[in-house]
């Protein structure tokens, strides 16, 4: 049985899951509103990751007999000055979220919590890779220097790029 605590915790960490979906699908539609279909695929791809990653959180609440409750989803930021201040954006956001599952994991700590803890491992793993893709993409972004024609070769990169991971694309299969 899940503790109260790490119920309350989890219902917040969907929220937040889901809430990075939608940050990710405007992030998707301003890319689209600039004529880059490349990076909106990419933010599209972020898009159902985040989606999937609350599920798994959805699922493991209910398996473990609490209680999911929805609550409402912030509204996101929907302009930005460049494709660089989105991919920064991107970064930070997920730096933030690393941080979030770090306390969730100490949490399960605190309160003896085994099977969360064990369960936060992929998630823990998760945000070392979400980190590292957008920095990836931040440090391309700097390379090219605003430069229009380096810019539409990214584009083309990310267009064909399978962004998301073979596992992430394994769970949205099959559920
Ligand atoms: Fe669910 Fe990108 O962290």
């Amino acid at each position: 049985m899940l503790k109260p605590k790490m119920e309350k915790l989890f219902n917040e960490q969907i929220n937040k899951e889901l809430y990075s979906a939608y940050l990710y699908q405007s992030m998707a539609a301003y890319f689209e509103s600039i004529n880059l279909p490349g990076f909106a695929h990419w933010m599209d791809s972020q898009c159902q990751e985040e989606q999937v990653h609350a599920m798994k959180m959805y699922r493991y609440v209910n398996e473990r007999g609490g209680r999911v409750i929805l609550e409402a989803i912030d509204k996101p930021q929907s302009k930005w000055d460049s494709p660089i201040a989105v991919a920064e954006h991107v970064y930070e956001h997920e730096c933030y979220v690393t941080e979030l599952i770090n306390k969730l994991y100490d949490a399960a700590i605190e309160v003896s919590d085994h099977a969360s803890k064990q369960f936060l491992n992929w998630f823990v793993e998760e945000q070392v890779e979400e980190e590292s893709s957008a920095d990836e993409i931040v440090q391309k972004l700097r390379l090219i220097d605003g430069n229009g024609h380096g810019l539409m070769m990214v584009d083309r990169e990310m267009a064909v790029r399978l962004l998301i991971s073979p596992e992430i694309a394994g769970h949205t299969v099959e559920e």
